[in-house]
């Protein structure tokens, strides 16, 4: 579907050419495409600005049957995000225009700010994201993503890059997949049904999938997990999916919270906190798409992935405000609020894969809190980490992937909160202020000396509205991260 191809536009026929345009430079070598944008600059309503666009037909110079201008802005101002943006933005009209194939010029990078790769990942990347149509549920599929996008740069740059194309792929096809995942009704992804579906795609790429299902999860004492699921008929499980790739000298371990709905349970949610509440097992899906991206990408360290999947209910099976349950770790908990229920699981997973992987590092993705949302909006992702490295790792994955993540303080004496007068803590805290952070602390209990992090990725798992590749719904956040945090380890 993605290609790299250097021809000659004199020549080659193509049905649609799109090109990039900057307001104030030059961002073409190619004296052809030069002459074309000159051409559009006449037009009066075409200058390049951010979000200009225009379409031109049988042109003089070309054999494309159509030519789409797409402005970036100034050149000063366009970054890698900005390229995303142009791409994904142009897919989506040559998808109205049911379009099969396009071609797109690529701007030379010695005219950019940017580096060659960059540039040429960031193009595709929107392009391929933006292609991604959700209609699974729908009779009449109105629109269909483009068959094939290309992106036109020299003969040697297209031989220099194949691999990365294949990279960028794979990449945009986990984030599609957890985007699927995230998306599907709760109905159609009960735990024991989601992680099935994970499997059979872990699978089909060859790593290696374990699940436990209720009976071996009561054998192994996940007594904190089950006290989540208890109120639901539909059974729990955990998922666990393994890249070996051999020699390998590190271990990394992904753990993703996996509530296939949030009803909040006895504490049940008002009507405008369920609504969304299918997106509780973005963690899940992330870490999920993330294995798979990697059994594909092939990294040379040991890659865990670690699901744990409950359905949220209140019944009268349930666990009641109050109870005090023991976790797999042995310490116990007293449930302060059935709605903190995300680090319920989480202590579990987390606790059972430091104990049989012994991992240098593990990292928890997690709809978490609402606290997040409010404190860093639904865009950026709250990182929480005693170690400094780490933390700078994520952040600066966050910052070349644009799933923007913000580190947030762990402060010692705000322990105080989830203390237990009974048991050893307590799921809820005795203060309504610093949610997002006393859901970590309450974490960081349950992680020892390992190297750990916690992101909580209740903004921006999800979007309401739809943007310039991506749909509204699920948006995959995660998968694009840690594909590149784990180069970075
Ligand atoms: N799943 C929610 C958090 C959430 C909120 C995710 C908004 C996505 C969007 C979580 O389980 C929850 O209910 N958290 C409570 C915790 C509280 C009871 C301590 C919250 O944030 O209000
Ligand atoms: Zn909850
Ligand atoms: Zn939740």
């Amino acid at each position: 579907m993605l290609q790299l191809t250097s021809v000659d536009l004199k020549k080659e026929k193509t049905d649609t050419l799109v090109i990039p345009v900057c307001e104030d430079k030059t961002i073409h070598e190619d004296k052809t495409i030069q002459f074309l944008i000159k051409t559009a600059k006449k037009i009066e309503e075409f200058k390049g600005k951010k979000g200009d666009e225009i379409i031109l037909y049988d042109m003089t110079g070309v054999k494309a049957g159509r030519v789409i201008f797409s402005g970036l802005g100034k050149l000063d101002k366009v970054d890698a995000e900005g390229l995303r943006i142009f791409s994904g933005k142009t897919v989506k009209t040559g998808i109205k225009k049911e379009l099969t194939d396009i071609l797109i010029a690529a701007p030379a990078s010695g005219k950019m700010k940017m580096e060659e790769p960059e540039v040429i990942e960031a193009i595709l990347e929107g392009a391929c994201l933006g292609n991604h149509i959700f209609d699974k549920y729908k009779k009449e599929k109105k629109l269909k993503p483009i068959k094939k996008i290309c992106l036109l740069v020299n003969a040697d740059t297209a031989k220099k890059h194949r691999k990365l194309v294949s990279r960028v792929a794979a990449v945009c096809e986990g984030t599609i997949l957890a985007r699927e995942w995230v998306t599907t009704p709760s109905n159609d992804k009960k735990p024991e049904q989601l992680a099935r579906s994970i499997v059979t795609l872990a699978g089909k790429v060859k790593l290696k999938t374990t699940i436990l299902n209720e009976k071996q999860l009561k054998a192994g004492k996940f007594g904190s997990l089950l006290a989540v699921s208890a109120g639901s008929q539909n059974k729990p499980a955990l998922v666990i999916l393994e890249y070996n790739p051999g020699n390998a000298k590190k271990t990394i371990a992904f753990v993703g919270k996996g509530v296939t709905f949030d009803s909040g349970g006895i504490n049940l949610k008002p009507t405008s906190g369920l609504s969304d509440m299918k997106i509780d097992m973005s963690g899940a899906a992330a870490v999920a798409a993330t294995l798979i991206t990697a059994a594909k990408l092939k990294p040379g360290k040991k890659v865990i992935g670690v699901i744990p999947l409950v359905e949220n209910m209140p019944s009268g099976s349930a666990a009641r405000p109050g109870d005090i349950i023991k976790s797999y770790s042995g310490k116990t908990v007293e449930i302060g609020n059935t709605d903190a229920e995300g680090r319920l699981i989480l202590i579990d997973a987390i606790s059972y894969t430091i104990r049989k992987y012994k991992p240098h590092t593990i990292i928890d993705m997690a709809t978490l809190t609402g606290a997040c949302v409010v404190a860093l909006g639904d865009k950026i992702a709250g990182v929480f980490s005693p170690d400094d490295k780490l933390a700078d790792a994520i952040v600066k994955s966050g910052k070349k992937t644009h799933e923007r993540c913000w580190r947030m303080p762990l402060p010692d004496d705000y322990k105080e909160l989830i203390k237990s007068d009974l048991a050893d803590i307590k799921n809820m805290s005795s203060s309504r202020w610093g949610g997002a952070i006393t859901a970590a602390l309450f974490l960081s209990d349950f992680v020892g000396d390992t190297p750990w992090a916690h992101i909580d990725i209740a903004g921006p798992a999800a979007a309401a509205k739809g943007g310039a590749y991506c749909g509204s719904g699920g948006t995959g956040f995660g998968v694009r991260l840690l594909s590149d945090l784990t180069d970075r380890l």
